[in-house]
């Protein structure tokens, strides 16, 4: 092993694989797991973001697996690196993994990971806070109050949208766009209309039991329905999260077009790629319409803003920190070293949607999350 270039720093450095991993990561745990796997692993400890070139190079010579940001992106050279190098795995740091060009990496014969799971409830929770922070004012209020703006009380000051018993538009229920259908249904008795390409049955049934439960209480129960088109949904409404992947199908989903068919005191979220939304149209939307309200966590030029985008107060803004949680992002690491471990000791890939197993005590000898395993022919482990 040649000497770290500056900027890297080394662990378990007698490990038999090299292991890069392009940014520090929250916890211990992970590296424990990749020392025990024998790896000596390298690590990118400054606060710049690695460019395309830059991750090539530290791949060079050998390198066995890597564990890159969903900030990088990784193609046709940075895959044909690591095959060179002798490597076999890469793992997102992420559930999503439209950073990464899946079909170059499984053309080298090397496994990717990603990292979901564990930041379900979490993203959810950002979804949620946004959608509450933009139908409330909270942003417009905390800058009202910091500019020494409050007089006291006023019948109209800052008057929102209630949410209590509207219709909840969620866009993809996956993990996430579930996990956040469900606690605005069951939190604040909202309808649901969802749009996915696959009907989600399992949220359907909580769905209707929530609404037995209300019904035998004498309540009015809430409905939940499937809508057969995007415009459908957008139409009925009062909030639209959106809740899918970004590939070529899914961007600008939300367009100009669809904007104008959203009702005019809308709510639209965005926890999951900035590049679902046209950003440029929904700040012309935005200014033409001062009811309309969107909570953005993801931005499509990240981490540039469209202009305009941050003087409209009808938009609040977080820089992409939906799973931003101690909890999630150490056990995002945990997960990201597993599959790497895993696929350089051979392991079979999990079968299971829960990855709990993996967080507490002693993991479970496979790799939690491989999203190219039957292209590759890692096999699955079958023991429960
Ligand atoms: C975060 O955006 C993730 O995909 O994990
Ligand atoms: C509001 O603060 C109220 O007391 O009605």
């Amino acid at each position: 092993m040649g000497s770290l270039s500056e900027g890297w720093t080394l662990y378990n450095a007698g490990g038999r694989h090299r292991v890069v991993v392009t940014r520090q990561l929250p916890g211990r745990r992970w590296l424990e797991i990749l020392s025990g796997a024998g790896c000596a692993v390298e690590v990118y400890s400054r606060d710049e973001h690695l460019g395309a070139e830059e991750i090539v190079a530290a791949i060079d010579g050998r390198c066995d697996g890597c564990i890159g940001q969903l900030t990088e992106l990784w193609g046709e050279a940075q895959f044909a690196a690591l095959k060179a190098a002798g490597g076999s795995a890469y793992c997102n740091y992420a559930v999503g993994h439209d950073n990464v060009d899946i079909e170059s990496a499984t053309s080298h014969g090397i496994a990717v990971g990603n990292t979901p799971g564990v930041l379900t409830e979490t993203t959810a929770e950002m979804a949620v806070s946004l959608t509450f922070a933009a139908a409330r004012r909270v942003a417009e209020g905390d800058a009202f109050m910091r500019r020494g703006l409050f007089r006291g009380w006023l019948p109209d000051l800052l008057l929102g949208e209630l949410l209590w018993r509207k219709t909840l538009g969620v866009i993809g229920v996956g993990r996430v766009g579930a996990a956040y259908a469900r606690m605005m249904v069951e939190g604040q008795k909202m309808d649901l209309v969802y749009y996915d390409v696959v009907r989600n049955e399992a949220l359907e049934e909580c769905i209707a039991g929530y609404g037995s439960y209300l019904a035998s209480r004498g309540e009015r129960p809430v409905s939940c329905r499937r809508a057969d088109t995007v415009v459908e949904l957008l139409r009925e409404a009062d909030v639209v999260s959106l809740h899918a992947c970004l590939d070529e199908s899914t961007r600008h989903l939300i367009d100009a077009s669809l904007l104008g068919q959203m009702k005019q005191s809308a709510v639209l979220v965005n926890t999951s790629r900035g590049p679902l939304i046209d950003e440029e149209a929904l700040v012309a939307h935005c200014r033409a319409n001062p009811g309309f309200k969107a909570g953005l966590d993801v931005f499509e030029d990240e981490p540039d803003m469209k202009p305009g985008l941050s003087e409209l107060e009808n938009v609040v803004l977080v820089p992409h920190l939906g799973s931003a949680t101690t909890w999630t992002r150490e056990g995002m690491a945990v997960l990201a070293s597993l599959n790497v471990a895993g696929v350089l000791l051979g392991y079979p890939a999990w079968p299971h949607d829960d990855m709990r197993p993996f967080l507490v005590g002693r993991p479970p000898e496979a790799c939690p999350s491989i999203l190219n395993a039957s292209r590759l022919g890692i096999s699955t482990l079958n023991d429960r």
